[in-house]
């Protein structure tokens, strides 16, 4: 469906019924990246996953931050009338959008779920190497961030039908979107601290292949967050969601189940 907001019009799926968990999908791609795992999400749950903004079918603008993404995420939710806390997942950029999240809408979080992220800012050369990615995908398009995570993005494992239906899909994000998204990347805050404020449930996932974050980052963070629990998503790399939809969606029906008990 899509959505008027303040900050433009976006593309989400919504389940309707049940409680709010709110999944924000990686860079450059949609929100397609949730349904493997949608249908199996415990029952009682309505699962929110936008486009964020720039990628999939959402608004697009030449220049995004992180604390925009965010902003349009809050006013996606406010749009369809969720006001209650909800449970706000993000795997890798989705996760730093988390991060930007718990900073300025702590209120409207009940729980969080940060799937194959990291929480530093970039280097000075990581943020330059960024802003150069951009250039290339304004120019090429994204294929070219596609090209760059082969061999990177999925455990070796994982069937080169899975993998090439998501490089695909990475080749048809917006240009001038997925190169705002790459900078806004690259201009990311450090959420190190951020982590030792976390006071509400948290479910740390990682692929136990991940290269581009990896389990020792993971166990990092959930050393970090008081109380917090980690799962490990065996056979799978950066993108768990796909590689491994069912354990997966057991690791986040397991901690979803425990919230309120
Ligand atoms: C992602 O999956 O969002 C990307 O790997 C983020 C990144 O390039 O750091």
């Amino acid at each position: 469906m899509r959505i008027v907001t303040p900050l433009g019009d976006f593309a989400l799926d919504d389940s309707s019924r049940g409680l709010p968990l709110v999944l924000l999908h990686g860079f450059p791609l949609d929100r397609s990246m949730w349904r493997p795992i949608t249908p199996l999400i415990r029952d009682g749950w309505r699962v929110i996953a936008p486009d964020l903004l720039g990628l999939g079918e959402s608004a697009v603008r030449p220049a995004a931050s992180i604390a925009e993404i965010t902003d349009s995420v809050f006013a996606v939710l406010d749009a369809i009338g969720v006001h209650d806390r909800v449970v706000l997942g993000g795997l890798s950029m989705g996760g730093i959008v988390c991060f930007e999240a718990w900073r300025r809408y702590s209120s409207r979080i009940a729980a969080l779920l940060l799937i194959d992220t990291r929480p530093n800012a970039e280097t000075p050369e990581g943020r330059a190497s960024r802003y150069e990615s951009a250039a290339h995908i304004e120019r090429e398009g994204p294929r070219i961030v596609a090209d760059s995570m082969r061999g990177r993005l999925f455990a070796p494992s994982t069937s080169s039908a899975v993998q090439e239906e998501w490089f695909a899909r990475i080749g048809v994000q917006p240009r001038v979107g997925a190169a705002a998204c790459a900078r806004a990347l690259g201009d990311r805050a450090d959420s190190w601290t951020t982590l030792e404020t976390i006071n509400v449930p948290t479910l740390v996932v990682v692929g136990d292949q991940d290269v581009i974050t990896p389990p020792a980052l993971a166990n990092e963070m959930h050393a970090k967050i008081r109380g917090s629990q980690l799962a490990v998503i065996k056979d799978a790399g950066h993108m768990p969601p796909v590689e491994q939809p069912g354990s997966t969606a057991s690791a986040i029906n397991d901690f979803l189940a425990g919230l309120g008990e």
